[in-house]
């Protein structure tokens, strides 16, 4: 309610203080002064207490028709309740707004009337508009807030609490966790980048999006730039940049009955565009990476024979043999070095097969970067096709001059995506490649960070923050439906595969344990075509000696998309890691690929993610709400692998919720919700895959 100021137009009587007062004596002018500041006192003190102590803790904003937007005083944050408080939904702490110092104690709606919003100005920091959106038929709530700085210096940040909540989405990180909660990262900005280069930075699949175990997801404006900070247990905060041009800081919270109807709700706000599937002919073979140190095309290819004969003998069926960009390289040159010798008229012994290797399936792998020291960064120098390079004019009018960086060790300049004929020469080198080599599958590296940023340069408008990424992602379609690209940003509709980041080759949440957190994280994202890494992780790049590890590993990556393999199994020098190696490929291919074929048609349709965590079927379970060891897929399907050294047991926690779960060891029925069990044999030979059989019958 606006003051109603009263103004009495009455005229002052006359007053004749002046003859009264100079007959008193100084006593009295005394005590009628202390009298006046003993008031005023007691005044101040009185509005001091109603303002701050005798005002509610908290008051309410907007109300929807089973939640509430509270402002809270003492802890200077918003909180989403449901209308008779007894679940909160959301805490975010605002507190950073303005100056901590002074107190707001009540938060007077300015677009006063109006019951689906609500309008508010920080003195002098920012200016914040809340619009809330009920939607009957989904149940779900929505609050859109904007906060807009009232000057260019102001830099706004909102934390959400993580108290009580289970979180999940953002960004991956090195050592994921599923929830996020136990993440630590120091504010940065929200853009992926290499984790092999950038280990502390986000990586891999990133979205703007973020889902609360208590119904909650929270979606942020793709179009401001945005930086994130996660305080490991509390809160995960987004902070926006202060910018001459004052942009807002812009995000929806959207409130469910559960965390599954947040999640479904979420899908359909978050991308409006027609979902395509990657060819899902990839999912069949097992890639197997060519590892050998060669310098030469000759050498790559009698390598690729020798690794596919041995692929026969030890009789490990079909695969894809991968090559690094490196051998990719000499290999695509061999044809170069070819004509050079012949011309030397020398020896015969290089003469060319290349037919035979385009009898192999091979996947080869490319980047956007050029080396410097190439002759088609030197031609193109010449051409006058600088414009091709990522470049920026040394003067406002300028001439464009490359930017250099570094890529794989070697300076280099990378693709101006922003221009056609750049995108139509790297379109024709594929072309020329495939011609070539006949490769099946092309992995497309370096697509991540921001050069401009990373060198403290300012990006031309088109390019900022993940625009790169998004450009490449959409020159890799341009390869076809089975291009594998290394990250996931506002790209899974697009028919690709992503890989996941290489991890360490040990028990930790940065080696096997990590496995199962990233998948989750990468489906929950919409990222369900996935290359995980090979079996015994690949950041090292060295072979792995532990046996049990590998077929842990094994155990895990047989029910992902692909199994890749960087490790071959024939090192162990055991018939029995062959033999198992053998039965996986086989379990992988007749058990799960039909199953992921199955749940890609309802992720097209629905949304619904292939591989879902425990809580998709039993979303008020609290306990659901923490398992990184279980995951499931689809609806059919639940997985829980074996994650610790020296295990041979396990607990599964099977959901309640009137599901009859059957073994598929032994088709027996159980009901109870947590099974200890004995995992069978020590010698490793089985996972525990068990199937929701009668999930239907017993509704
Ligand atoms: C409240 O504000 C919104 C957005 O400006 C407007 O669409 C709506 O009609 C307003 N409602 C009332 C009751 O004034
Ligand atoms: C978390 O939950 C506990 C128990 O339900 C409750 O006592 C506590 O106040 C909650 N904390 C917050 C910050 O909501
Ligand atoms: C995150 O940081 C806190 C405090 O600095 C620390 O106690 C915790 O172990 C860290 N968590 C992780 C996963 O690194
Ligand atoms: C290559 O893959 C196709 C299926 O994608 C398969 O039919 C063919 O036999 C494979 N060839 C080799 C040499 O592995
Ligand atoms: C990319 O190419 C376009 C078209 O030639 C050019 O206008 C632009 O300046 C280039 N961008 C960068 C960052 O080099
Ligand atoms: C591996 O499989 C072969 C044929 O199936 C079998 O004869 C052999 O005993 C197995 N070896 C081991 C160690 O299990």
């Amino acid at each position: 309610m606006p003051h109603a100021r009263n103004r009495n137009p009455s005229p002052t009587p006359e007053v004749t203080w002046d003859t009264g007062l100079k007959e008193m004596n100084e006593t009295w002018k005394g005590a009628i002064a202390c009298l006046g500041v003993a008031i005023f006192f007691v005044m101040t003190i009185g509005i001091i207490y109603w303002q701050v102590v005798d005002q509610p803790n908290k008051n309410w904003i907007l109300r929807g028709t089973f939640s509430g937007l509270i402002w809270e005083r003492r802890t200077r944050s918003l909180v989403i309740q449901t209308l008779t408080e007894d679940k909160t939904f959301v805490e975010i702490d605002v507190g950073n707004v303005g100056n901590p110092e002074i107190e707001v104690s009540f938060v007077r709606n300015l677009c006063w009337l109006n019951k689906t919003e609500f309008c508010y100005t920080w003195d002098s920091v920012a200016e914040v508009k809340i619009s809330l959106e009920v939607d009957e038929e989904t149940e779900t709530e929505c609050y859109s807030m904007t906060w807009t700085p009232v000057h260019c210096h102001v830099e706004l940040k909102d934390c959400f609490s993580m108290t009580n909540v289970s979180w999940y989405g953002g960004a991956g990180v090195r050592g994921q966790t599923w929830p996020i909660n136990d993440q630590n990262a120091t504010t940065q900005p929200f853009t992926v980048s290499d984790l092999k280069d950038n280990p502390s930075g986000f990586g891999s699949a990133l979205e703007r999006y973020f889902l609360g175990s208590s119904g909650v997801a929270v979606f942020v404006s793709p179009d401001v730039p945005l930086q994130l900070g996660m305080d490991s247990r509390q809160q995960f905060c987004l902070q926006s940049l202060p910018s001459l041009e004052r942009l807002p800081l812009q995000y929806t919270v959207c409130v469910a009955r559960n965390v599954k109807a947040a999640h479904q709700e979420a899908a359909q706000q978050l991308s409006h565009h027609g979902r395509e599937l990657p060819n899902l002919d990839v999912l069949w073979l097992p890639f197997w990476k060519l590892l050998a140190y060669m310098d030469s095309g000759p050498k790559v290819e009698r390598e690729l024979r020798t690794f596919s004969n041995r692929l026969r003998r030890h009789q490990l069926g079909e695969g894809v043999i991968s090559l690094s960009e490196h051998s990719t390289t000499l290999l695509s040159d061999i044809d170069h070095d070819y004509l050079k010798s012949r011309k030397r008229g020398m020896t015969k012994r290089l003469t060319r097969d290349l037919p035979l290797v385009k009898l192999l399936n091979i996947s080869i792998t490319l980047s956007p970067f050029l080396g410097v020291d190439t002759t088609q960064f030197h031609a193109s120098l010449v051409d006058g096709t600088e414009a091709y390079w990522l470049s920026l004019p040394s003067a406002p009018q300028g001439h464009l001059i490359p930017v250099m960086s570094r890529w794989r060790g070697r300076f280099c300049v990378k693709l101006n995506v922003t221009n056609p004929g750049a995108v139509s020469w790297f379109l024709d080198r594929v072309g020329a490649l495939q011609a070539h080599l006949g490769m099946e599958y092309i992995m497309l590296e370096g697509g991540e960070g921001n050069l401009f940023e990373e060198q403290v340069l300012r990006p031309p408008q088109t390019l900022g923050g993940d625009n790169y990424f998004g450009l490449l992602a959409d020159l890799a379609t341009r390869m076809g439906d089975s291009t594998i690209v290394t990250a996931g940003t506002r790209s899974n509709h697009k028919p690709l595969f992503v890989r996941m980041t290489p991890m360490q080759s040990d028990w930790s949440p940065m080696g096997l344990k990590g496995i199962i957190p990233s998948l989750l994280h990468h489906t929950l994202l919409g990222y369900n075509f996935l290359i995980p890494d090979a079996v015994g992780g690949s950041l090292s790049g060295n072979l792995l000696t532990d046996e049990e590890l590998f077929i842990r590993w094994l155990e895990i990556a047989a029910f992902l998309p692909v199994i890749s393999f960087h490790t071959p199994p024939w090192i162990y020098n055991e018939d029995w890691v062959l033999n198992l190696t053998r039965a996986y490929i086989a379990k992988h291919q007749s058990d799960v690929v039909p199953l992921i074929e199955k749940y890609a048609e309802e992720w097209r349709a629905t949304r619904s993610p292939i591989y879902r965590p425990m809580w998709w079927l039993s979303p008020s379970d609290p306990v659901t709400f923490t398992i990184d060891d279980q995951f499931l897929i689809g609806d059919e399907v639940l997985v829980a692998p074996v994650v610790e050294k020296g295990a041979v047991q396990r607990d599964i926690y099977l959901p309640d919720g009137g599901f009859q779960w059957q073994d598929s060891q032994n088709a027996q029925t159980e009901r109870i919700t947590l099974l200890h069990m004995p995992l069978l044999n020590p010698d490793y030979t089985h996972v525990w895959i068990i199937a929701v059989s009668a999930m239907y019958i017993l509704r």
